[in-house]
């Protein structure tokens, strides 16, 4: 089997990892890739997603996996692309990864299928964002367009909300667009993802991914600096719900509305005093989560994916062990409003008992790793317990040293 995977990142690099481990030693292709990718992987001759698409069709690609959201949404989308090329997509159409890419799209597919969530108002100007928050504090606040992950803003105050909007419907700092004022909900996030073929889907182990910079979940919110996995993150009977009230009702909904959906959907939920509601979905699947699951499939991935892209669910090609795992991220200097480049990794080679997934780094010739990105590696370990899982990850991380490197100390110790 041949597979393209499209992407760069630590999720992608766990992605390749995973497939290349299928019993039928497929032949795996990245784009665009990275150097540590183009260890399992072969890099991708061509600049843009048509060229993309052509080189699939010539060299008879017999999958194409999508890593990275914005390639669904990008011109005509990936997914569309490969289906008019007759190339079998793990990844979904343009039109249904608007649940991702249009916050306003995603709400009004949530209540239309009275799938819990947040109370939410649409606004276009300033004026009308107060007149919705009203004296409701704290309110959150996010852009319905694309902004790099820096939409959302969790405003405690008055204060606060005025210089967000101010930011984001007066300077048009993600340029034109509207924005949903959404109820703030409290508890315990919790990341949820499904593996979708059309009216069937298959539930991957739950994680949770730590978002601020710094220990105790203090700091700016970052792109992840950690994550832990397992089963037992969530009980049976939560999951039920979660999937009677959440992911049930989201399938169904895809296919009354005719959203072509095959490929991973990310629910991203708050565990609520009223139960589990969702505040995202992401159509793909987690970074740094990914690297954090990964680690406890087995069977035979290529299969499910391939099968998956063509409407065959076949749920007994994988299965998770038990267990936990967690991934710890190493983060380069500066990171998250600077990232630095360039510094030299050392200790690589010394890590055992863990893998390394390379999320922002380069290779030079003579074999030595530099970091290149804000995110640099993630070291992740599994073990029976949540506890030896993240002892052993911050006992192998600490050996990896480069210049300034970042990393939270509690990563699957502080749980919630
Ligand atoms: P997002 O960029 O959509 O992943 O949101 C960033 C973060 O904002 C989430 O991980 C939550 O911590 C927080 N958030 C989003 N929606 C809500 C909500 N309705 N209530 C409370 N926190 C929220
Ligand atoms: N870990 C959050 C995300 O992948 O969006």
């Amino acid at each position: 089997m041949k597979i393209l995977v499209v992407g760069k990142g630590g999720r992608e690099h766990a992605l390749v990892q995973a497939l290349a481990e299928s019993p039928g030693k497929p032949e795996i292709f990245c784009f665009p890739g990275s150097d540590a990718i183009f260890s399992l992987a072969r890099s991708v001759p061509v600049k843009n997603m048509p060229a993309l698409v052509a080189w699939m069709v010539e060299k008879n690609i017999d999958l194409c996996v999508a890593g990275e959201e914005s390639y669904l949404v990008k011109d005509e989308g990936l997914a569309n692309l490969c289906e008019a090329a007759g190339i079998p997509c793990w990844g979904p159409h343009k039109q249904s990864a608007q649940l991702e890419a249009s916050k306003e799209f995603a709400k009004g597919f949530l209540e239309r299928h009275g799938i819990p969530t947040g109370k939410a108002v649409v606004v276009d100007t300033f004026d009308q964002a107060v007149e919705a928050i009203g004296d409701q504090y704290p309110t959150v606040l996010k852009f319905d367009g694309l902004a790099a992950g820096k939409g959302v803003a969790v405003c405690p105050d008055e204060s606060t909300a005025h210089a967000f909007l101010k930011e984001v419907l007066v300077q048009q700092r993600f340029g034109s667009g509207r924005l949903l004022v959404e109820e703030c909900l409290t508890g315990p996030e919790v990341s949820v993802f499904a593996a979708i073929v059309d009216d069937q889907y298959l539930v991957f182990p739950p994680a949770r991914d730590y978002k601020r910079a710094l220990d105790g979940d203090a700091g700016p919110n970052t792109g992840g600096m950690g994550a832990v996995a397992g089963g037992q993150l969530i009980d049976a009977g939560l999951l039920e719900k979660i999937k009677k009230e959440i992911i049930e009702p989201t399938v169904r909904g895809l296919n009354q509305e005719g959203l072509p959906y095959r490929g991973f959907l990310y629910f991203g939920l708050i565990l609520t005093a009223e139960g589990p509601k969702v505040i995202e979905y992401n159509c793909r699947f987690g970074d740094p989560e990914c690297q954090a699951v990964m680690p406890l499939l087995r069977g035979d991935l290529a299969t499910f994916c391939q099968q998956g892209a063509t409407g065959i669910m076949r749920p007994e090609l994988i299965r998770f062990v038990d267990g936990w795992s967690v991934a710890v991220i190493l983060a380069s200097s500066g990171y998250p409003e600077i990232s630095r480049n360039g510094d030299e990794i050392k200790g690589l080679a010394d890590v055992s008992g863990a893998r390394i997934y390379h999320s922002g780094t380069k290779s030079h010739k003579d074999g030595t790793w530099v970091t290149h990105g804000g995110r640099v590696l993630a070291v992740v370990a599994t073990a029976a317990s949540r506890q030896a899982a993240a002892e052993m990850a911050h006992k192998q991380a600490a050996k990896i040293s480069f210049t300034g490197s970042q990393r939270r100390s509690d990563i699957g110790i502080l749980h919630f």
